[in-house]
């Protein structure tokens, strides 16, 4: 007789979004299909006894092989960043597919697809970013889009090439109004950012370190104000994506007290780094050129207090990786006479959920579940992941399994990305996901890839649980 299971998970502590308990977990056909004591035999069996057993991380803002300007290119292609997102213990990705000026989302979604297929070693799923939204765009190809499983899209208010003005984010918010899909928002003021550029270049003020003086709270904390208006206006749902200060999460707290169903979202960078951090560092600090940029002490704990009280509901990586030094990346020939030419975007997908491990349950700033919640749960039902971010009867096997005992050092050198460092090279944590399941198939295994291939599939998406409220 066959073995009721094509996998079994034994002994380990499951972790919810709600509960942590102990129980084996019974796996066939790629799917969970039995939680409970003593489960019968699998044809394969994992011993998770002493390790946590949670639902694999869903990152649902990465950045891979996206355009990126002239001559720059992306670290991380599909294959690459996957891969790295894999060993960080994640099982889903929403990498973003970037509408260039005159171009159809179509278009778009035809080269992204034909980089992504087949090359996957997680579950990946696209939000769309709308830059150029054209009466075709708003009218006819985005409402059809949302038909076919792209529910999301991401509007930019900062970067010269990508930015809309408040009427064509009143247009693009109309549509997710009239489709149930959800609108992400980069909340920078772009003019403002503009000007103090320009006085930095003027008095010749040029290396990485004044990337977070042109980009100032106050130019985050207006564009939020603002995207949160114009959401209230349209009377859509509004994810505020990478928010990285006080202020900002304030405005989140405001407009939910007026009723508002707002999605917060904050990064690793915003919990572990500072604009010091780039003090006496010449044009090293390229490596730390991320928007918005990494504040100071009292912003960070700002954030912290963000994750801590719920503000914030989505903790997602903003991988956006280039290497350091090469002429298509942070060190590129414009890069290295002004800092207003370095891409901007750090590597971070393979650490997100080490981190917060580490400096957030082991450190007892948060308790299991709301990890679970902040790095999978959530973003299942934010972003329309039906069988996906629970460990339950039903869902995709998807699953981490944790050695909440394992101590390591971060080295870029034991990462799996295309970059070239890390931000968080030399910061000690404590708890790996030492296994990773996909779909019930062990991928990951005692920090070798045992998958033979590349096995993650492209999953379209229902609407947001919040956009159908
Ligand atoms: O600096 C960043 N975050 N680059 C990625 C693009 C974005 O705005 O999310
Ligand atoms: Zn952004
Ligand atoms: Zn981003």
């Amino acid at each position: 007789m066959s073995a009721p299971f094509d996998l079994v998970i034994r002994g380990g502590t499951v972790g919810t979004a709600s509960d942590v308990f102990s129980a084996d977990v019974g796996i066939r056909d790629g799917r969970i299909v039995q939680i409970g004591e003593a489960l019968g035999a699998g044809a394969r069996e994992i011993d998770a006894t002493g390790r946590y057993v949670l639902p694999g991380g869903i990152d649902s803002h990465v950045h891979l092989a996206q355009p990126s300007g002239e001559n720059i290119v992306m670290a991380d292609d599909f294959e690459s960043g996957t891969r790295s997102a894999l060993f960080g213990g994640n099982t889903t990705v929403l990498p973003f597919c970037l509408q260039q000026k005159g171009q159809s989302l179509r278009e778009a979604l035809t080269v992204y697809h034909a980089l992504a297929d087949g090359r996957c070693y997680t579950d990946v799923s696209f939000h769309l970013i709308v830059s150029d939204p054209s009466p075709s765009v708003l009218g006819q190809e985005l409402p059809a889009l949302v038909a076919d499983g792209y529910t999301s899209f991401k509007v930019f208010m900062t970067y010269e090439d990508l930015r809309l003005n408040d009427a064509e984010i009143l247009d693009t918010m109309d549509v997710a109004r009239r489709t149930g899909a959800l609108v992400m928002v980069h909340c920078e003021n772009e003019d403002a950012i503009r000007y103090l550029i320009g006085r930095h270049e003027v008095a010749g003020d040029v290396a990485p370190r004044a990337h977070a003086t042109t980009r100032p709270v106050a130019a985050e904390r207006e564009a939020t104000h603002r995207a949160l208006s114009l959401a209230e206006i349209v009377d859509v749902p509004v994810v505020i994506v990478h928010v990285s200060n006080g202020a900002a999460a304030e405005e989140i707290a405001r407009a939910r007290s007026r009723g508002r169903p707002i999605v917060g979202e904050t990064c690793p960078q915003y919990l572990m780094l500072t604009a010091a951090d780039l003090e006496g560092m010449d044009w090293e600090g390229a490596k730390f050129v991320c928007s918005p940029p990494p504040r100071d002490a009292a912003e960070q704990q700002a954030c912290w207090r963000g994750i801590e009280t719920g503000i914030f509901d989505l903790f997602s990586s903003d991988h956006c990786p280039f290497r350091y030094d090469d002429p298509a990346g942070k060190l590129n020939p414009k890069g290295r006479q002004s800092f207003r030419h370095i891409p901007n975007g750090i590597p971070g997908v393979e650490t997100r959920l080490p981190i917060l491990f580490s400096e957030g349950v082991m450190k007892g700033r948060i308790d299991l579940p709301r990890f679970v919640a902040l790095t999978a749960t959530n973003h299942a039902k934010v972003y329309g992941l039906e069988r996906k971010g629970r460990i339950a009867v039903g869902m995709d096997a998807d699953i981490a399994i944790w050695d909440p005992a394992e101590r390591r050092t971060i080295r870029h050198a034991d990462l799996h990305d295309g970059a070239d460092y890390s931000p968080y090279e030399g910061i000690e944590v404590q708890g790996w996901p030492t296994t990773v399941v996909l779909g019930g198939q062990v991928m990951v295994e005692a920090d070798r890839l045992v998958a033979s291939t590349p096995a993650g599939r492209y999953r379209s998406r229902s609407l947001s649980a919040l956009a159908r409220r």
